[in-house]
């Protein structure tokens, strides 16, 4: 654990985060659903409404301070939280942001196009470009870099999701701080679910918790692939973090994966989804959202159903935010 510790606090980083975000006991669910559950409250992170991508811009807006940017050029859904995150982050530190949009899921649903992560994108000052779609990011972002580099502007790429082994080392951290928490607590946990997408969470947790925690399991629930193609995407990003970390040599975490929660497809909830949004919000006060955490939570009731955790003990539940997308979908029926 010191030797990752070491190697992250040799990086450059800025505090947006401040001190650790709680780890809180879920009473009721726990009585209901006969199973202890623990959450991790990075929904809370104290920035613009907080969520994950705050911990991975830690290391990433260090990095666009150190080159000497003066714009951040991002990508992602219209209501993207990361998107909310970097421009928020931006406008802390007199940055422009430039956010290159997609409509995911096709909608002309007026709540989708301009309420909740959209409107705020507006309120930051965010340049917002909308695209076609987004299935070659990499290349869009580079190009719009050099099309800003030609206007004189020094802009430095944040990828989707902001997950790039520099921002994955956010959840290193946090994976850190997660494992010092638990330790603190006396309790065993079996298990920590968190919801998977552009990988950098997973990544990084699995990571600092592989070397802190090894008997706890980490379960990514995918929000918009098959394991097969998720795999790919967490394990190549756990070693390329690993050699930022200059610990390559070190073994590789499990990854594990389900990925039965994710359908129709990124950015639209099914039933399961629904129910649990529904569910955290009815009889605890949280709030989860639509496309992340509502389906990384259905897959942690189902796995309590279906007796598919291996280990007895608490289960935790990476919060990883997103509630403000709540304001941008309106289903007719918010249980299943
Ligand atoms: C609320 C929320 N939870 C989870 C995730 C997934 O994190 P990652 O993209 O690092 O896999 C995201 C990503 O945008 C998110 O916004």
């Amino acid at each position: 654990m010191n030797g990752i510790r070491n190697a992250l606090a040799r990086l450059p980083r800025l505090d947006l985060v401040g001190g650790p975000t709680p780890l809180d006991k879920l009473e009721r669910l726990s009585t209901l659903l006969g199973r202890e559950l623990y959450v991790k409250r990075d929904d809370t992170t104290p920035f613009a409404l907080g969520g994950n991508k705050v911990r991975k811009l830690e290391f990433l807006a260090a990095d666009a301070l150190k080159a000497g940017a003066d714009t951040l050029v991002t990508a992602g859904a219209i209501q993207s939280n990361h998107v909310r995150q970097t421009a928020a982050v931006a406008a802390k530190l007199g940055l422009r942001c430039v956010a290159l949009l997609e409509n995911p899921i096709g909608t002309d649903d007026r709540n989708y196009l301009s309420n909740g992560n959209r409107l705020l994108l507006d309120l930051f000052g965010t340049e917002v470009e909308l695209v076609p779609n987004l299935d070659t990011a990499d290349e869009m972002l580079a190009q719009t870099g050099e099309r800003l580099r030609h206007e004189g502007r020094k802009p430095y790429i944040v990828p989707i999701g902001g997950s790039n082994a520099l921002g994955a080392l956010g959840y290193v951290r946090a994976g850190l701080e997660l494992a010092e928490q638990i330790h603190g607590s006396g309790q065993e946990l079996s298990a920590v679910v968190l919801a998977s997408g552009s990988a950098g969470t997973h990544a990084g947790l699995a990571i600092a918790l592989a070397d802190a925690l090894p008997e706890l399991d980490v379960i990514g629930v995918t929000v918009s692939r098959t394991d097969a193609a998720q795999r790919p995407k967490v394990e190549g990003l756990v070693e390329r973090t690993l050699e930022l970390l200059g610990r390559d040599s070190q073994a590789l975490p499990k990854v594990q994966l389900w990925d039965e929660y994710f359908g129709p497809r990124y950015g639209e909830p099914n039933a399961g989804t629904l129910e649990a949004v529904q569910l955290l919000a009815s009889q605890e006060g949280l709030l989860l959202d639509p496309v992340y955490t509502g389906k990384a939570m259905a897959g942690l009731l189902d796995g309590i159903r279906r007796d598919r955790f291996v280990k007895p003990g608490p289960i935790l539940f990476l919060h990883t935010g997103g509630s403000p997308a709540l304001f941008a979908y309106h289903p007719a029926k918010w249980t299943g």
